[in-house]
């Protein structure tokens, strides 16, 4: 038995979102974006500070820090120092600051593909090349080429690492020793490496993504994680994130680039979403990955049977599906066309569809 409500259709068309601003026979399927409400804690810890009718400027108090360690500590194991913890508007504003503070223009910031498409923009919008380490579809999924990611970590220019854990869109959740080598790897070619680690809390029910600053004290040294509980529990439009740094030398270069790049301050709802929802988003949570689960199955099971030459990349966690759809057509402009000239993907019958991210990738 569920105790919340994940069922309901909510319509959040002329509500100015960025999801659903769109033309009536169109599915957005792109962004990283739930339709479901957020925990109810969530909404009355802001409907509560919105009753004052005062909004002004807001402090990041110890509470926000202790929300954020206990969290980690009770879901994923991390022990977190309080004072590692840097607050940031957003996994984006800190991965551009964090570009900017701690590379130069035109040195390489290498990234395992496919990924995040806005990881390519904070690197080269920042006027820093894009190296990118393909990761290898084989037999229907994803490995790393480890000589190539050697050979270009050990490149001069390549100093930053951006890695996405899981990785966002294939839903792959690092190993430990994977993410061990990596660390190493990074380590030797005097590397720095950001985990982006916002889908961290989405994996499928009995599985466990590993924190990469978990992994060994080099990984921890050597590494940005960035946190937030915004994909977990669909509070993105609130901007509030966090960046763990447990080295206090790269803490302050970060800690002094993310306020001068004016991303450091909390907007008035911002800390007392993040406190509501770890205090009290445990069981949210958990029934939120069975439902998520259930509606993978169903997408599963619906290509299966009605579009047999589509293969779906097994994933371990997140809500994004990633397909194969070479089969069809190997072109992205063209495959965007002939999924909008035969929109079979427009009758999913599944509550909450989970998220194809072809637009995004094309
Ligand atoms: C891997 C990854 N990082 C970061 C973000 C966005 O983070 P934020 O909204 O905190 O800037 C997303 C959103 O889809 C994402 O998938």
């Amino acid at each position: 038995m569920m105790t919340y409500n994940f069922d309901q259709l909510n319509d959040r068309r002329n509500s100015y979102s960025m999801k659903w601003d769109i033309k009536d026979n169109e599915l957005p399927m792109w962004v990283a974006d739930m339709d479901f409400q957020t925990v109810p804690a969530v909404t009355d810890a802001i409907q509560k500070r919105a009753k004052q009718g005062i909004f002004g400027y807001t402090i990041v108090p110890d509470d926000w820090r202790e929300a954020y360690c206990g969290w980690w500590k009770r879901r994923h194991n991390l022990t977190i120092a309080p004072e590692s913890l840097v607050f940031c508007t957003g996994v984006v504003p800190a991965l551009s600051s964090i570009v900017r503070k701690m590379t130069t223009v035109g040195e390489n910031v290498l990234v395992q593909t496919p990924v995040y498409n806005i990881f390519f923009n904070s690197i080269r919008n920042n006027g820093r090349n894009i190296l990118e380490s393909r990761l290898v579809y084989e037999n229907g999924t994803y490995h790393i080429d480890w000589a190539d990611l050697e050979a270009k970590l050990s490149n001069p220019q390549t100093t930053l690492m951006f890695l996405c854990n899981p990785q966002n869109p294939i839903g792959h959740i690092w190993e430990r020793e994977t993410l061990a080598k990596i660390g190493e790897l990074c380590h030797k070619h005097h590397v720095l490496v950001v985990s982006d680690e916002i889908h961290c809390d989405l994996t499928d029910p009995g599985k466990e993504y590993v924190p990469f600053a978990s992994v060994s004290e080099i990984c921890a040294q050597n590494s940005i994680t960035c946190m937030a509980p915004t994909k977990t529990f669909n509070i993105a439009g609130l901007q509030t994130a966090a960046v763990m740094i447990p080295n206090p030398v790269i803490r302050q270069k970060v800690d002094r680039g993310l306020n001068t790049d004016e991303v450091a301050e909390p907007n008035v709802f911002a800390i007392e979403a993040v406190l509501a929802a770890f205090r009290y988003g445990d069981q949210w949570l958990d029934e939120l990955r069975e439902y998520i689960y259930e509606n993978k199955q169903l997408v599963w099971d619906f290509i299966k049977k009605e579009l047999p030459d589509v293969h779906v990349i097994i994933s371990d966690s997140t809500y994004l599906l990633w397909l194969d759809c070479s089969a069809y057509e190997s072109d992205s402009e063209k495959l965007e066309e002939l999924i909008r000239e035969k929109p079979v993907c427009g009758c999913v019958p599944v509550k909450n569809m989970a998220e194809s991210q072809m637009d995004f990738y094309g």
